[in-house]
């Protein structure tokens, strides 16, 4: 696992396709590593507001100069558009590496798209990757070189940590936990404001508790060497308060069996959407 680090070193050129929520976060991150004159894809007018002085914005392909030659290109477009828009991109098999962050597009299939020789990087990220608090997994193609992997790495590690797996299909149940992940602590925290409103806590105030529990809660976890379990012993007195809602969570049929159902749906509807 690789960690976020302030100082991964510049950027070489890149070509970003799709410049929207994850592109756009990875962009802000490589720029503050300093970002060599780079181009992003993107057709909304939205993308524009990415341009500087490092990024050259064009709303398709035909714009970008014949003569760039970018280090990787990140394919940050909606897993539906990559039929449609990866094509026009085979040219850079030859010189560059593709990094898709494009959620279940396995890499036979961006290889059907960009041919079978093109160095392709599948990688998962997490929506944490807006505040550099993100967790990516990513799997290269036998066609990527070591310095196109650790390339990639540190692109990726502008979002926050990256850890790499060489079976692809651990992407599965790799999105089911950390890609779906972020949904089910906000669902944590949403269900312990309607709680605490059930027991007549003020709307406003139950709001600043659930939200300040689970936020803060995540960057105690993120700063202690601890494991999760420890933590939530430490908490726990024996006949407490803690102790009696976690009688009712930790029943077998309660958290343990629905986190893991949960998990395991996810995982399989991630292998019916592959492709
Ligand atoms: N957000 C997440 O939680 C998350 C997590 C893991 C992985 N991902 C993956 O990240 C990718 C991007 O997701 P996102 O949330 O950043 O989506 P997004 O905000 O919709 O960004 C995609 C951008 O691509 C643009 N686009 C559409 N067609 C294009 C084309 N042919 N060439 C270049 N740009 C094009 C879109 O423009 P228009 O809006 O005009 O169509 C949009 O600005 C997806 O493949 C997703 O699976 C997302």
């Amino acid at each position: 696992m690789s960690g976020t680090s302030s100082s991964l070193g510049a950027i070489p050129p890149i070509l970003l396709v799709g410049c929207g929520r994850m592109g756009g976060a990875m962009l802000s991150g490589w720029r503050e590593q300093g970002l060599a004159p780079s181009y992003a894809v993107d057709p909304s007018p939205a993308a524009a507001s990415f341009a500087g002085p490092d990024m050259t914005v064009v709303a398709d392909m035909a714009r970008v100069p014949a003569g760039f030659a970018p280090a990787a290109v990140v394919l940050a477009v909606k897993p539906q558009n990559a039929a449609a828009t990866l094509p026009a991109y085979q040219r850079f098999a030859v010189g560059s590496v593709f990094l898709s962050i494009m959620a279940g597009r396995t890499i036979d299939g961006m290889a059907a798209l960009l041919g079978t020789r093109a160095p392709i990087v599948r990688a998962m990220p997490n929506t944490p990757a807006a505040v550099r608090q993100g967790v990516t997994v990513a799997c290269p193609s036998a066609t990527v070189t070591r310095p196109q992997r650790d390339l990639c790495d540190r692109l990726l590690q502008a979002i926050g940590a990256v850890a790499w797996v060489d079976q692809e299909g651990l992407l599965d149940p790799v999105t089911a936990v950390s890609g779906s992940g972020p949904a089910y602590v906000f669902l944590l925290a949403e269900l312990m404001e309607k709680a605490a409103i059930e027991q007549g806590i003020p709307a406003e105030l139950a709001r600043l508790l659930a939200r300040r529990t689970v936020s803060g809660s995540g960057a105690l976890l993120a700063a202690s060497p601890e494991d999760a379990s420890a933590l939530r012993v430490a908490v726990t007195s024996p006949g407490g308060t803690t102790a009696a809602a976690l009688s009712v969570m930790m029943a077998p049929e309660a958290w343990p069996r629905t986190v893991s159902e949960a998990i395991a749906a996810a995982t399989r509807r991630s292998r019916e959407l592959a492709g």
